[in-house]
């Protein structure tokens, strides 16, 4: 495998050595990458350099491509095992509904307005998401971004003595929590489902498997304390990280075309939905992969 440098280093617009012309979007994540199409099964070399400039750069954009579910599948599978919604009824054939639609009995086809604050996919899962899958089919001209921020950026502004602080939390991540605050109007999740989703204690600091740069891992939304701390100072500490990982300057907002594939890292980014009129369609295919649990090597201090 190659061997990363050890500070973080983003190249500007480059080709890889299998030709996918990769186009940085902004300082910290995201590159566009305009000559691949994803409905062809891509060689080992193509799906190297995908996942190297994937590890790197957070975020990749693949405008105007022509998807199926299947698609979506086996082009998830390279990255690792796929996983479903923890509500059943949002998967279908693999993938995972994102949609405001409603069938002819004014159900709801998938999952809407989900994922509305700062997360990681999947942070309250025993193996979380690792890379997302996100395929425009009906996208609203105006609103329905989604915002991304990288997490090494916001690890890159830590001193000495925080990192030394922050090496030795674990955030609480809790998916029942997350459920009866942010998703109050939809019914409640059933035993079932609040079984499969204990709650699951991650290091605050992560180091990417790749890369072996060094990232925060908290989700505003699902991240709902530390352990070892009381309630109200462990969520207000996340709070505050929450706050240091979406600044500004660390993100790239992606606004939707039809077409458009985004695949990102859940290790080195979070990221955010952002609100659309009803009046508009939108209907987004999802796919997610786990890799590995979330760690933290030795970090040294000099
Ligand atoms: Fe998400």
């Amino acid at each position: 495998m190659k061997k990363f440098i050890q500070h973080r280093f983003l190249p500007e617009n480059y080709t890889s050595s299998s030709l996918i012309k990769f186009e940085k979007l902004s300082e910290h994540l995201g590159v566009k990458v305009d000559n691949i199409d994803l409905s062809k099964l891509l060689t080992g070399n193509q799906f190297d350099d995908i996942n190297e400039a994937l590890s790197v750069h957070s975020l990749l954009v693949f405008p105007n491509q022509s998807l199926t579910n299947m698609d979506m599948v086996k082009l998830s599978e390279l990255f690792g095992s796929t996983l479903p919604h923890i509500v059943n009824k949002f998967n279908q054939d693999g993938v995972i509904v994102l949609s405001n639609k409603r069938d002819k009995n004014g159900k709801l086809i998938g999952a809407d307005r989900s994922g509305m604050q700062w997360h990681s996919d999947g942070s309250f899962r025993k193996l979380p998401n690792r890379i997302s899958l996100l395929y425009g089919v009906e996208c609203p001209p105006i609103g329905a971004d989604t915002i991304f921020a990288s997490t090494y950026a916001s690890f890159d502004t830590l001193g000495k003595l925080e990192i030394k602080e922050l090496s030795k939390l674990y955030g609480i991540h809790d998916y029942s929590w997350y459920w009866s605050e942010y998703q109050k109007i939809r019914p409640p999740l059933t035993e079932e489902e609040k079984l499969r989703t204990p709650q699951v204690f991650y290091p605050i600091l992560r180091t990417h498997p790749i890369t072996g740069w060094n990232s925060l891992y908290v989700s505003e939304c699902v991240t709902c304390g530390i352990k070892g701390m009381n309630k109200i100072d462990g969520r207000s500490r996340i709070i505050e990280l929450s706050e240091l990982m979406s600044q500004f300057e660390f993100r790239y907002t992606h606004k939707w075309t039809k077409g458009d594939l985004l695949i990102w890292d859940n290790a080195s980014a979070i990221h955010k939905g952002t609100e659309y009129d009803n009046k508009y369609d939108r209907l987004m295919l999802r796919t997610s992969t786990s890799a590995e649990v979330p760690f933290l090597k030795d970090i040294k201090l000099t």
